[in-house]
C-alpha cells in the first residue's frame, strides 16, 4: 500500500497529493505540444466548437448532443474502425466482443452517443456523459460513481488516423463503451468511482487510478487458457493490440494488487508494463479488498 507520508510519484515525477483530490478545471481547448492537429485551423475550429457544445451539455446535464459529423470525420471513422474490428475479433476478450455485437456499432457511420447511452441505461443502468476532452481523474470518476461514463465526441486528426495523444471518439466509443453493457464490468467500474469520490487522501486516489489504469484502461485478461485484450486503451489502438500481446519489449505479469498500485506508468507512449487479470470476478474481489483496507466508506 502506498505510504501516506511518502512523496507521490506520477509519470516519473513528484506530485502534490492535493492535485489528486482537488483537480484543476480546464475551461478552454488545449492541444498538447506535438498534437498532430496543431497548426490546422479547420481542425482547431471544429474542436473548439465541439468543446463548447459538449462542455455545456456536461455542465447542464443534458446528455450527449446529437452531432452532425462532417466528411473528414466520417472518413477517419471508416478507415480506423474496420482495422480495429479485425484485431478485436482475434484478440479482444469475450466480454468486449459480446457487448460490441449487442450494440451493433457500425463501421460505416459514426454512432450517436446519445442513442448508445439510452441503450446502456436499459441494460446496466449506466449512461454516457458528454465530455469536452480528457477530464481530471477525480472529476471523471465522480461521474462514474453516479453511473455516468464521460465520453468525448470529437475525432483524432486525419493525418494520423492510427494515433491519438488524447482520448477521442474512437477510443471512447470503441474502447470504453461496449463493456459498459456487461453488468459485472459496470459494477467494477462504479465501485472504483464511488471509492475515488469518497476518499480525500491523494495516495488512495493515486492507488485507485493505477488499479483502473492496469485493468480498465490497459488490462489483459485470461480467458479459456488464453490471454485476451481487456483494456480500452489497447482496444482502441491498432498498434497497441499486437504490441500488448506479442512485443518482446512488454512485461506481462500476473495482476497482483499491491504490485499494481505501486507501479507508475507513462501515458505518453505505448505501454510496456502490463498485468494479466485471471478474471473479472477476481478484479472485483481485489478491488473490494483494497477499498476495505483503505477504510473508504462505500455503499
Ligand atoms: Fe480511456
Amino acid at each position: 500500500m502506498l505510504n501516506e507520508t511518502s512523496t507521490l510519484i506520477e509519470y516519473g515525477a513528484p506530485i502534490d497529493a492535493q492535485t489528486m483530490v482537488t483537480p484543476p478545471d480546464v475551461t478552454e481547448l488545449e492541444l498538447e505540444p506535438g498534437h498532430p492537429g496543431l497548426g490546422d485551423e479547420v481542425y482547431i475550429r471544429r474542436r473548439k466548437e465541439l468543446f463548447a457544445l459538449c462542455r455545456k451539455h456536461r455542465l447542464q446535464r443534458l446528455g450527449p448532443p446529437i452531432i452532425e459529423y462532417n466528411a473528414e470525420e466520417t472518413r477517419i471513422w471508416r478507415e480506423v474502425s474496420p482495422k480495429l474490428d479485425e484485431l478485436h475479433q482475434k484478440y479482444a476478450s469475450q466480454i468486449y466482443l459480446k457487448a460490441k455485437r449487442d450494440l451493433a456499432i457500425t463501421q460505416e457511420e459514426i454512432p450517436q452517443l446519445r442513442l448508445l447511452s439510452e441503450r446502456l441505461r436499459r441494460e446496466t443502468q449506466m449512461h454516457l456523459v458528454p465530455a469536452e476532452g480528457a477530464l481530471p481523474y477525480r472529476t471523471f470518476y465522480e461521474y462514474i460513481a453516479d453511473r455516468g461514463f464521460p465520453v468525448t465526441q470529437f475525432l483524432r486528426h486525419g493525418s494520423h488516423p492510427e494515433f491519438t495523444p488524447e482520448p477521442d471518439m474512437i477510443h471512447d466509443c470503441l474502447g470504453h463503451v461496449p463493456p459498459l453493457m456487461n453488468r459485472d464490468y459496470a459494477e467494477l467500474l462504479t465501485l472504483i468511482g464511488k471509492a475515488v469520490a469518497a476518499t480525500n487522501r491523494g495516495e488512495q486516489v493515486l492507488s485507485l487510478k493505477r488499479f483502473s489504469w492496469f485493468s480498465i484502461e490497459f488490462g489483459l485478461i485470461q480467458e479459456a487458457g488464453e490471454v485476451k485484450v481487456f483494456g480500452a486503451g489497447i482496444l482502441s489502438s491498432t498498434g497497441e493490440i499486437p504490441y500488448s500481446l506479442f512485443s518482446p519489449e512488454v512485461t506481462r505479469r500476473p495482476f497482483v494488487t499491491d504490485v499494481v498500485i505501486n507501479t507508475d506508468y507513462d501515458p505518453s507512449h505505448m505501454q510496456n508494463k502490463l498485468f494479466i487479470a485471471p478474471s473479472l470476478p477476481f478484479l472485483r474481489r481485489e478491488l473490494e479488498g483494497l477499498v476495505r483496507r483503505f477504510g473508504i466508506p462505500v455503499v
